[in-house]
C-alpha cells in the first residue's frame, strides 16, 4: 500500500527545553510536543507559507544566537536574545493562525489560584483560565489599526511615550520602533513594569529572571538608551503612576499610548488626564459605563475610536477573547449612520420602567430618553445628533435584569430646541420583586 505523503511543513517551531532555545521546521503547531527525552517548557508555532527558511535565516543571524553544539538549531537562552527574536516574529504572527486558549478548565477557582501561585507560571490550558485581564497583551495588527486612524501626519516630530510596556516585548514598542522613520517620530519612551507576570523575555518562563527590574527605554531613530543598562539592578517598580514615569508624561511626552491593566483604568485615565497630553489607551468596552467617565462623554474630554479589539496574546502565545475599545482625550469626529425611524427598527423593547431599549440601530423620531448598547457610542451616536444622560442603567423585563445600558437622548426636541428636560434626571431601574432560584440575568 502507497505511504501517504507527510503533511507540508507549515510552522517553525522555537522551544524551550533543557535552558536552551531550539528553532525546528514542524508540522501541525501546537500539536508538536518536543524531542524525545528532552522537557518541553514551552513552545511558540509560527505559521509560515514556504517561507520558513527565510524566519530560521533571520532567527539564526541575530547576533544574541549563540548555536551550542554543531547544527545552528540550539543557542544558549537569555533575556536578550528572547527579545531579539520577539521582536522579529511577533509581527509575523497573526491572530487567525494562533489557537485559542481553553477557557473551560476542570480545576475549581482556588485551585486554579493556588497553581498559578505556587508555580509562578502558566504553562497549560487549565492555567489559561486563570489569566487576568491585566496580562493579555496587544497584537501587532491592532498597534497598526490604531496609527491608521489617526493618520501619519498625527505622529510627525512627535515623542510616543509607552507606560505600561516592555520595549523586549510590547507590539506598541515593536511596531514605533520598526515604523520610526515613516512616522518621522522625534523620539519613543517606553518604561517597563516590574510587576508584570506577562513576559516574553523571561520572567514568565524562568524565576532567573524575575528580579526587580522595571526599566526604561528611549529610542531617538539612532541610539537605543535603557535605563539602567542591561545587567545593573533596577531599584524601583517603574509604574506609570511613579514620579519618574509621570515625569516622562509630563516633561517629556507628546502622546501616551499603550494597553494599561483593564483594572486600574479609572487610576490610568486620570493620573494621563492630568499630564494634557494626548491619551490612547485600550479599555475595556464596558468602561463606556462607568459612572466616573459621565461628565468626560458630556464634556468631550473622553472618545472612543470606531474599532473593537477582541483578541489579546496570553503568557503561552495564544489568543484569548476580550471586548475591548481604544479611549482618547483627541476628540474623534466619526458620526454613525445606524439610524432609523423606530417603526423600523428590528429589534428593540421597552422595559418595565418604560423605558426603551435598542441596541443596533437608534431611532431619529424619537425625543424621549432611551437605552442603548456601548457599540452605538463606539459607533460615534454622540457625535451624530444625541447626547449621553446617564452611563449604567439595567433594564428590567420579565422580572429579570438585561444586560447593563446606556441612556442618550437627542440633542434637539421635535420643535428643533435644546433637549434639556431630562438633563437632571437620574433614571432608575425597576427593582427585581423576588430574589428566588431562577436567573437574574439575561
Ligand atoms: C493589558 S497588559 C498590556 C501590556 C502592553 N502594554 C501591551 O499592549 O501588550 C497591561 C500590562 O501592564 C502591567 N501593569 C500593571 N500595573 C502596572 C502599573 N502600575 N504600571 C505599569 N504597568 C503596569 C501589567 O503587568 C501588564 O503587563
Amino acid at each position: 500500500m502507497a505511504k501517504t505523503a507527510k503533511s507540508k511543513i507549515d510552522y517553525v517551531i522555537l522551544e524551550s527545553c533543557n535552558g536552551q532555545l531550539e528553532l525546528h521546521r514542524g508540522r501541525g503547531g501546537y500539536a508538536w510536543k518536543g524531542q524525545k527525552g528532552k522537557k518541553l517548557e514551552w513552545i511558540l508555532p509560527i505559521k509560515v507559507q514556504d517561507n520558513a527558511d527565510e524566519i530560521l535565516k533571520i532567527i539564526y543571524n541575530l547576533p544574541e544566537w549563540n548555536s551550542v553544539g554543531k547544527g545552528k538549531e540550539c543557542s544558549l537562552d537569555s533575556k536578550e536574545l528572547r527579545s531579539a527574536i520577539w521582536k522579529k516574529i511577533f509581527p509575523l504572527i497573526s491572530i487567525s493562525d494562533l489557537p485559542q486558549v481553553n477557557e473551560n478548565g476542570s480545576m475549581s477557582d482556588l485551585e486554579r489560584l493556588n497553581k498559578t501561585r505556587t508555580k509562578g507560571r502558566y504553562n497549560d490550558d487549565d492555567d489559561m483560565i486563570s489569566i487576568e485581564s491585566d496580562e493579555c497583551y496587544t497584537f501587532y495588527d491592532d498597534v497598526e489599526t490604531i496609527v491608521k486612524h489617526f493618520g501619519i501626519d498625527y505622529w510627525k516630530n512627535k515623542v510616543v511615550y509607552m507606560n505600561c510596556d516592555d520595549a523586549g516585548q510590547s507590539a506598541f514598542w515593536i511596531y514605533f520602533f520598526n515604523n520610526f522613520k515613516r512616522l518621522k517620530l522625534k523620539q519613543i519612551i517606553s518604561t517597563r513594569f516590574d510587576g508584570s507576570k506577562l513576559d516574553f523575555s523571561g520572567s514568565l518562563f524562568s524565576n532567573q529572571w524575575n528580579e526587580y527590574d522595571g526599566f526604561i527605554v528611549k529610542y531617538d531613530g539612532k541610539k537605543t538608551l535603557r535605563i539602567p543598562p542591561v545587567g545593573s539592578k533596577s531599584n524601583f517598580p517603574r509604574s506609570y503612576s511613579d514620579k519618574e514615569c509621570m515625569s516622562i508624561a509630563n516633561n517629556e511626552a507628546d502622546i501616551i499610548i499603550t494597553n494599561p491593566p483593564f483594572s486600574k483604568f479609572e487610576h490610568f485615565f486620570k493620573c494621563m488626564q492630568s499630564t494634557r497630553k494626548d491619551i490612547i489607551c485600550f479599555g475595556n468596552g464596558a468602561a463606556v459605563q462607568y459612572q466616573w467617565t459621565k461628565d468626560l462623554w458630556q464634556n468631550k474630554k473622553i472618545s472612543v475610536i470606531p474599532f473593537e479589539f477582541n483578541w489579546f496574546l496570553t503568557p503561552t502565545f495564544k489568543k484569548k477573547r476580550a471586548k475591548t475599545y481604544v479611549y482618547t482625550n483627541k476628540q474623534q469626529l466619526h458620526t454613525t449612520n445606524k439610524i432609523k425611524l423606530l417603526s423600523e427598527i428590528p429589534s428593540k423593547f421597552y422595559d418595565e420602567k418604560g423605558m426603551l431599549v435598542v441596541d443596533n440601530f437608534v431611532p431619529s423620531d424619537y425625543y424621549k430618553p432611551f437605552a442603548i448598547s456601548v457599540s452605538p457610542i463606539k459607533n460615534g451616536i454622540l457625535n451624530s445628533g444625541y447626547k449621553l444622560l446617564q452611563c449604567s442603567y439595567r433594564p428590567v423585563i420579565n422580572n429579570k435584569y438585561k444586560f447593563k445600558r446606556t441612556i442618550i437622548v437627542k440633542e434637539l426636541n421635535e420643535k428643533g430646541k435644546p433637549n434639556n428636560e431630562f438633563d437632571n434626571i437620574k433614571f432608575e431601574e425597576a427593582k427585581i420583586k423576588k430574589v428566588g432560584q431562577e436567573k437574574l440575568f439575561d
